[in-house]
């Protein structure tokens, strides 16, 4: 079993790494194999909606100019994928949205390559906006036929500054919980 996070703020060691690391680790005490990727702060641009991975069919993107193709396989090899944004004036952010739009529609332009993958969003936010960006992350996973398991709450956590999010007990215990119930949905899709 493969779970991989991916974090999309540019703040590395911020508080939406604090969350995706306290579910991989999580996780890493049931045996589960796990990778943190860092995109935010990265070289990786939008979708130019060009549709030449459609024609390609090579489950990469046509563009070779930024990191995108040197994740694309760990993105597809993995059971669950996990993404983590912090909130930008209510959404998330410019390298996760690039992220989503490439990865979805390679996938899907390559027969599916994310159905029946777990998919989980987290959002690191000071005041608001998560509901509605776990709600956009979702929108990606859906579509592309994945399933997504639910927590105690929304998959938020309250913090401003660096570390900050490491107060709000109750975003560090939904993350545990998140955990808990991603693997007990990949025994059973593992089986
Ligand atoms: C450009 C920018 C826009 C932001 N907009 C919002 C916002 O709309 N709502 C909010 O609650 N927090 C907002 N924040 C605060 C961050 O979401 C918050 O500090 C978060 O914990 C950062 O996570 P990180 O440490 O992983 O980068 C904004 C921060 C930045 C830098």
């Amino acid at each position: 079993m493969k779970v991989i996070a991916i974090n999309g703020s540019p703040r590395k060691g911020g508080n939406t790494e604090i969350m995706l690391k306290k579910v991989l680790e999580t996780l890493e005490k049931h045996n589960v194999e796990t990778k943190l990727i860092q995109i935010g702060g990265q070289n990786i641009h939008g979708c130019r909606g060009c549709w030449a991975c459609r024609k390609n069919q090579d489950r990469k993107c046509v563009f070779n100019d930024d990191m995108l193709n040197k994740i694309l396989e760990e993105v597809f090899n993995a059971d669950a994928i996990i993404l983590g944004t912090p909130s930008y004036f209510s959404d998330m952010t410019p390298e996760m949205k690039a992220f989503i739009d490439r990865v979805g529609v390679v996938a899907l332009s390559n027969g599916k390559l994310l159905k029946h993958k777990i998919g989980a969003g987290i959002i690191a936010q000071r005041r608001g906006g998560g509901t509605s960006i776990q709600a956009s992350l979702n929108h990606m996973f859906l579509m592309s036929e994945m399933i997504v398991p639910g927590s105690t709450y929304w998959n938020l956590g309250f913090g401003k500054d660096k570390g900050e999010i490491s107060n709000d007990i109750e975003a560090i215990d939904n993350m545990v919980n998140l955990a808990e119930n991603i693997y007990w949905l990949l025994e059973k899709i593992k089986k």
